[in-house]
């Protein structure tokens, strides 16, 4: 494998970590979520973890099949958070550290696209979709939070 590759898959596996940890903290978040406000945001928190899933197999995919890796198993940080605000605050400041972690891979990526003749594209393409959707988590966490 080039370095670059090498690289990637490296970046793109700590992507993935991030991305394990997100959908999990999500979904146990949605567990603790009582009162009066509770209905919405628990469905919200829902909505985020399918999204974060999808954000796996695209990672992986890239990985794998584009970049001849071998996915990791393994899980970033996690945080227990105790209410409705906390958990908004803590995922919404994981959104942002997400975003700008994969605008680094983005930028590595194209730094090198003459060296990835045959996947820069799909690269691009994928990555640039999973930083569009964590753009929508971040404005959608910040909405509930009334920011
Ligand atoms: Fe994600
Ligand atoms: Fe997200």
């Amino acid at each position: 494998m080039e370095k670059i590759q090498r690289e990637l898959v490296d970046m793109l596996n700590q992507a993935l970590r991030l991305e394990h940890a997100a959908r999990i903290q999500y979904l146990a978040h949605a567990e603790l979520v009582k009162g009066i406000n509770a209905e919405a945001v628990i469905g919200r928190l829902k909505e985020l973890a399918t999204d974060e899933e999808k954000h796996e197999a695209k990672f992986r995919e890239l990985i794998g099949a584009y970049l001849g890796g071998e996915p990791t198993m393994e899980m970033g940080e996690t945080h227990r958070e105790q209410d409705i605000e906390g958990i908004l605050n803590i995922n919404l400041k994981n959104e942002k550290e997400a975003i700008d972690f994969y605008k680094e891979i983005y930028r590595k990526a194209k730094d090198h696209k003459d060296s990835l003749p045959y996947v820069f594209e799909r690269i691009e393409h994928e990555l640039r979709h999973v930083i569009l959707d964590e753009q929508e988590h971040v404005t959608e966490l910040s909405l509930l939070l009334g920011l």
